[in-house]
């Protein structure tokens, strides 16, 4: 069984092969294209994945070391994302399984993300993974959810952000230190040379396991004003001359608050849904912080942890291909006129 994955909800086309249940190429042309807006621009996005899916398919079948008349199905990212991002990827798919006879199968990607964790990769391989039921903190740079994980078809959000996503409290508080987009690798970085204990930034408190991060970046804003107002400058750069270390302790303190916040509410849900899997997603998932604190909490709470290998925590389409591959065993096609979503729950 061949599935092919196609990712392309965002700023990244990527491509995927799955043979027989296991991995054997993922390829991301990640766009450049955004970096001197400080953030994705959709027309730009949805051009560059047409100037892209082709190269990036034909080289995902190559290296996977198949042609396009192996294929059993082409999977794709149905939505949330970019509308005319997903058209591509949309269009792209049905085209190509039309042309070869064989089954589409429509992917959604917050799923894609969570069943990251049950890519078998010959190059890096997971060697435990969850069993059900687990929770996954899927953190993007869109989406902050809690997801109960019962089945690779059955997911129910039971905590989500009522505002901003943890990835854009991240990539906004980077943008007003000046700092490229997308800010959280960033941001990771310097905090390595930072006191998270510098600035003490607002935590929310909102009730069961809903998260809100637009009150920390008002409040990391405001400290950056009040600063420029006691110094009397007007740039970051200016006041960074004044503030020995200024970037660095203002991102470990916003990265250790993140976490911090992340970290609470899932607790909460663990403890009182009494599961002891806890697994997390999603492009924040790469940050050394948050990993760091996924070990520290299995080893206090007693939680199996899993977290995901790098290449799997951004956009990808092996995650795409093994959600097919899923909804292929349950003969779970998809009707070619299905459209893309924009916004959609899990
Ligand atoms: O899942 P993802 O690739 O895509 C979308 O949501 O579209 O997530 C991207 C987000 C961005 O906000 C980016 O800043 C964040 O993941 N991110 C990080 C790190 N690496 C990526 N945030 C914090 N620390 C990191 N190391």
């Amino acid at each position: 069984m061949v599935i092919l994955g196609i990712e392309s909800s965002c700023d990244d086309t990527s491509a995927a092969v799955i043979v027989d249940g296991v991995l054997r190429s993922n390829v991301t042309a990640s766009q450049k294209v955004h970096e001197e807006f400080g953030g994705v621009v959709p027309e730009l996005a949805s051009r560059a994945h047409q100037q892209n899916i082709l190269p990036v398919v034909d080289t995902a079948l190559k290296r996977a070391g198949v042609t396009k008349h192996d294929l059993s199905a082409v999977a794709f990212t149905r939505g949330p994302g970019l509308l005319g991002s997903l058209l591509v990827g949309t269009s792209f798919a049905k085209g190509l399984a039309l042309a070869l006879h064989i089954p589409i199968i429509d992917v959604n990607h917050l799923q894609g993300h969570v069943l990251a964790h049950f890519v078998t990769d010959q190059q890096s391989p997971i060697t435990n993974q969850p069993s059900f039921p687990f929770l996954c903190l899927l953190v993007s740079g869109g989406n902050s959810q809690i997801v109960l994980v019962k089945a690779y078809n059955d997911m129910q959000i039971i905590g989500q952000t009522i505002d901003d996503a943890a990835g854009e409290a991240f990539d906004k508080c980077a943008k007003v230190l000046g700092l490229p987009y997308p800010g959280g690798p960033w941001i990771d970085k310097l905090a390595k040379q930072g006191d998270a204990a510098k600035y003490p930034f607002a935590k929310p408190a909102i009730k069961g396991y809903d998260y809100s991060f637009s009150g920390l970046k008002t409040s990391f804003l405001y400290t950056l004003r009040d600063m420029l107002q006691a110094h009397g400058v007007e740039s970051i750069d200016e006041l960074a001359e004044r503030v020995p270390n200024l970037r660095e302790d203002m991102c470990a303190s916003l990265q250790t608050t993140i976490v911090d916040i992340l970290m609470r509410k899932l607790k909460k849900a663990a403890q009182d849904l009494n599961i002891r899997q806890v697994a997390v997603a999603g492009g924040v998932s790469a940050n050394s912080a948050l990993r760091q604190a996924f070990i520290d909490f299995g080893k206090k709470y007693h939680w199996d942890v899993f977290i995901p290998p790098f290449a799997f925590t951004t956009d990808n389409a092996a995650m795409i291909a093994q959600a097919g591959y899923f909804k292929f065993l349950d003969h779970d096609f998809s009707a070619i006129d299905e459209v893309p979503y924009a916004k959609t729950t899990i």
